[in-house]
């Protein structure tokens, strides 16, 4: 049959089309790293001394049910100039969004028992 040449190449190239298809959502995720939650960025940055909103490095001075978190204005101001041993995030200040979406992470972080 004459057909049959035809017909594989029609189905090497629906092949092609799915494997295409298949692949995109991988390159589309690594586009999306740059979009992390504030649960990634707090992860990153903060939770190594605020293990679950606390204060390992100050246990008095908890993250979770500050006064800092008053308002977006207040935290950011904090972030810009921490003082004793909270560290400075250049790139956690310098970055808008970013500062929003820590935010509202640790806005809804539950008190701890020690607050
Ligand atoms: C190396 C440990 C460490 C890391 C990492 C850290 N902090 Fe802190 N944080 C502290 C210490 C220590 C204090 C208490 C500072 C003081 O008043 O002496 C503090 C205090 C705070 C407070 C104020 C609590 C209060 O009521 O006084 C907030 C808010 C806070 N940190 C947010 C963050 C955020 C957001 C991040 C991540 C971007 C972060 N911290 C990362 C150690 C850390």
């Amino acid at each position: 049959m004459q057909q049959t040449g035809s017909h594989r190449v029609l189905k090497s190239a629906s092949i092609f089309v799915f494997a295409a298809f298949c692949l995109s959502p991988i390159s589309y995720a690594d586009e999306k790293k740059a979009e992390r939650s504030g649960e990634d960025i707090y992860k990153q940055y903060c939770s190594s001394c605020h293990v679950a909103g606390g204060n390992t490095a100050k246990p008095k001075k908890p993250l979770a049910g500050s006064s800092v978190l008053k308002s977006i204005a207040t935290f950011q101001k904090y972030l810009e100039s921490p003082p004793g041993h909270m560290p400075y995030y250049k790139s956690v200040v310098e970055d808008k969004s970013v500062i929003k979406k820590l935010y509202e992470y640790c806005r809804k972080l539950p008190k701890t028992a020690g607050a």
